[in-house]
């Protein structure tokens, strides 16, 4: 079962060998986590963690967007990226929409399939009426979204909880840090 309705997608400019299609209900099985681990720790799930996990997306609908770069000769997933929909009070209750956990399969890499996924959820997101779409990458990709279509502005900002807590950089690693220039006004 697609997370999402294929019909939304832009078409696919893949090689006729891949297929860019909606995370599937089953994507555990063609190793969806094994793709997500080169981005960040990806704790294996039991079958019926990972459908609880989608069905809690599901019922968020028009919110949740995951979508895959699929290999039938392989049976495997080699890329994936989710675009998450906002609904925020200001521009009259406008959308926006956020690219997250892009990953491709270290084999994969350097193919052109980070991009293409990237390009469809930025038109994706265009289509489902968002403002504007926006994402939190290192600096070393800053290039790679570059190439997508999308450019620098502003800085993230984060806070870490629980067990993730020791992720969070001590004050003495961040104080030397270069001070940013003072915040221009919001145009959000
Ligand atoms: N620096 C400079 N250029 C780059 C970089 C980089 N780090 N990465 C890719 N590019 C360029 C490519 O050369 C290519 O240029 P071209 O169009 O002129 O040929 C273009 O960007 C597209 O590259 P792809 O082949 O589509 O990149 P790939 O499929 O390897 O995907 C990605 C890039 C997603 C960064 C992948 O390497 C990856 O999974 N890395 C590990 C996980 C990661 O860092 N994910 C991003 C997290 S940020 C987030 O999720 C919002």
């Amino acid at each position: 079962m697609s997370l999402f309705p294929p019909s939304l997608l832009p078409p696919s400019t893949l090689p006729d060998d891949l297929v860019l299609r909606p995370l599937h209900t089953e994507d555990l099985q063609l190793g969806h986590l094994d793709v997500l681990s080169v981005l960040s720790p990806t704790p294996a799930l039991s079958p019926a963690q990972y459908t609880a996990i989608v069905q809690s997306m599901l019922a968020r609908p028009d919110t949740y967007y995951p979508l895959v770069v699929f290999s039938p000769s392989s049976n495997k997933i080699l890329a994936c990226a989710t675009l998450i929909v906002e609904r925020k009070f200001l521009r009259g209750g406008g959308l926006v929409g956020h690219i997250e956990d892009v990953a491709v399969s270290q084999l994969a890499q350097g193919k052109g399939l980070g991009k293409v996924l990237v390009v469809a959820l930025a038109r994706l997101a265009e289509s489902l009426g968002c403002y504007k779409c926006i994402l939190d990458c290192s600096q070393d990709n800053i290039p790679f979204y570059e190439k997508c279509g999308f450019y620098q502005k502003e800085y993230e900002m984060v806070q870490y909880f629980g067990a993730a807590k020791k992720s969070q950089p001590t004050p003495s690693a961040t104080s030397t840090a270069a001070a940013p220039e003072p915040s221009k006004p919001a145009n959000l």
